[in-house]
């Protein structure tokens, strides 16, 4: 079995390992998935069960500058605030970090500053894990392909590695072991010139940290709900179907397809043992007021991650109607 430092080193073998900078930033844009990526068959390696379909929002994501240091532990920043040293967070992004210490008595400062506010419940580690590996490209002067960095990305968290590309991105599961074969790849560019036509909606019912990683939580899923055994099969089908409908610039179907998708998601939590479920009261409120518009003729849908909040998708033409009936929600444009 491959180890997430194997792969590394596999991918680094002729490259450079010494830092040509003593700091670099880069960008990475945030994704949502429209067909989700919800389970592992690797957990170490971050290799998913099936292939996941994203959106790349152009403007918003993470911007990271990391600084080398050759002496001292590393320090790490999450909007110009120090991220606690023992939490979850820390651990997970020193263990990345070590995949890259190619010297003794090397240390990295991150700080990374997200474009959406986090309490928006979007600047999820996807962007953030991206921006850091085209951070340690540029560090290391490596000149990674994208699918490489891909990879990588994959190696901090999942979703990261389709915040590598700008339009509608497939993460493609790959068959290998080793994982070399699982990563991200663009679609066909007119599916993103038509999605620019629409917008994204972030409506926070719940400003609060979840109660349950969206690593745990899969995890449970995978490991314990009856309903897991059907979502393999339900992401085939979806996935297809959202391939066609994005192709064809079936906006209806796009948004059929994305809510069913996300709630058969929540549904394998819901089947889980014990019973695990991110909404909340409002959650439940807002998908009926969403459905109830819906009843009335206005083309608006959600998709909804590993939280509480709902990601309302529309045409930009019905903006104006969307933020009265949503007071307070963030529009994002593609
Ligand atoms: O990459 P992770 O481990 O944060 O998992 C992300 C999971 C979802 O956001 C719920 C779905 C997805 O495809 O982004």
């Amino acid at each position: 079995m491959m180890s997430p430092q194997d792969i590394v080193w596999h991918l680094l073998k002729n490259k450079n390992k010494v830092a040509v900078a003593d700091a670099v930033t880069a960008f990475a844009p945030v994704n949502i998935a429209l067909i989700k990526y919800w389970g592992k068959r690797d957990d170490a390696l971050n290799l998913p069960i099936t292939n996941s379909l994203s959106v790349t929002l152009p403007n918003q994501g993470s911007v990271t500058t990391l600084r080398i240091h050759h002496h001292g532990a590393d320090h790490y920043y999450l909007n110009q605030a120090p991220i606690k040293k023992n939490s979850e967070f820390a651990q997970r992004l020193q263990t990345f970090c070590d995949l890259f210490r190619f010297e003794a008595g090397v240390s990295f400062e991150i700080h990374t500053t997200n474009t959406i506010p986090t309490a928006a419940g979007l600047a999820s580690s996807a962007s953030g894990f991206a921006a850091l590996v085209l951070a340690f490209d540029q560090l290391f002067a490596w000149q990674l392909e994208k699918t490489e960095l891909s990879i990588l990305a994959r190696l901090g968290s999942g979703s990261a590695c389709r915040s590598l590309w700008p339009g509608v991105v497939e993460w493609q599961r790959g068959e290998r072991e080793d994982g070399l074969d699982s990563y991200a790849l663009p679609l066909d560019n007119t599916m993103a010139t038509f999605l620019s036509t629409h917008c994204l909606g972030l409506l926070i019912l719940e400003q609060k940290r979840k109660k349950m990683s969206s690593r745990q939580a899969m995890r449970h899923s995978v490991a314990t709900s009856p309903a897991y055994k059907n979502w393999p099969q339900q992401v085939a089908y979806d996935l297809a179907a959202m391939k066609k409908a994005l192709a064809q610039h079936n906006f209806s179907m796009i948004g059929a397809i994305a809510e069913r998708n996300a709630l058969a998601m929540h549904a394998t939590l819901q089947d889980s043992q014990p019973k695990t479920d991110y909404c909340t009261q409002q959650t439940y409120a807002y998908r009926q007021k969403i459905w109830r518009l819906r009843r009335s003729g206005w083309p608006v849908y959600f998709t909804q991650d590993a939280g509480p909040n709902l990601k309302l998708l529309f045409p930009k033409k019905i903006q104006p109607m969307i933020q009265q009936e949503f007071l307070g929600i963030e529009v994002i444009e593609w």
